[in-house]
């Protein structure tokens, strides 16, 4: 039997759903994490029909909360960007239409925001004093901004314009691998992109989430920044966790 201290974190990425349910005394999954793919194309109805799958396989009570990420901006429930999913987000008023496929309540927010959460929860922004900045290295680059552990919610700064162009589409791990980049090319292109969010944000530190963060030894020892930069204690389960603990959170939503 599944206890209160546990909710659900479902992470919904350009290229895969995934969700566990979260012992959140620990911040540790206590069910496998189950993994689908995201539908070609991210439209809606195929996003929620995956969704609703998964949450059917994790088999939650009706009383555990439930906590879902998107990789776009979420205000007050509606998703106003979508920049690896179909352009059909745009404007939807996403929570409502969850809440109605998944046939609960559930917490919806942006899939970096839930990131950062969580490091600041269980991992390694737990206690940082100032300014830390969450960055997911994934199809995109997802953001959160993080002040004493405080999240400041839908930080686009993948979306800063560098040399002309969004800095994801040539910093992300997506463009790595698109570019077959070498490690050392592919650290220059993040060294260009993290100086520039250093400049703008003067950070206490760094946490670099998303798959390719249990690769860090090839590319973070090659960054020199001021302020230390350090993989996600959660890597790619952060989304997840966060997910989770937004969930129970008492305090107003996110947005
Ligand atoms: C989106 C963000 C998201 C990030 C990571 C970006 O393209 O604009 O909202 O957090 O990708 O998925």
């Amino acid at each position: 039997m599944i206890s209160p201290s546990t909710a659900v974190g479902i992470d919904i990425g350009g290229t895969g759903i995934k969700g566990a349910v979260v012992d959140l005394s620990t911040g540790t999954l206590v069910t496998d994490r189950i993994k689908l793919p995201t539908p070609a194309g991210g439209s809606p109805e195929g996003i929620l029909e995956v969704t609703a799958a998964l949450l059917e396989k994790l088999q939650p009570g009706s009383d555990v909360p439930v906590g879902v990420t998107f990789p776009a901006v979420v205000k007050h429930g509606v998703t106003l960007s979508a920049a690896n999913v179909s352009k059909k987000w745009i404007g939807l008023q996403a929570e409502e239409l969850f809440e109605q496929t998944l046939k609960r309540d559930i917490t919806f927010v942006n899939d970096a925001d839930a990131a950062g959460y969580a490091e600041a929860q269980f991992g390694a922004a737990q206690g940082i004093e100032g300014v830390a900045l969450m960055t997911t290295l994934g199809t995109g680059i997802g953001t959160a901004i993080l002040h004493n552990g405080v999240l400041v919610p839908n930080a686009e700064l993948g979306h800063l314009e560098v040399d002309g162009v969004d800095a994801e589409t040539r910093a992300s791990n997506a463009a790595r691998e698109r570019e077959d980049l070498s490690w050392k090319e592919w650290a220059k292109r993040l060294q260009t992109f993290y100086s520039r969010l250093e400049f703008y944000f003067s950070p206490d530190l760094f946490i670099v989430g998303g798959g390719v963060s249990k690769h860090h030894e090839h590319f973070l020892p090659r960054l020199s920044l001021n302020a230390p930069i350090v993989p996600a204690v959660h890597r790619n389960n952060a989304g997840i966790l966060g997910a989770a603990a937004l969930a129970v959170r008492t305090i107003p939503p996110l947005s």
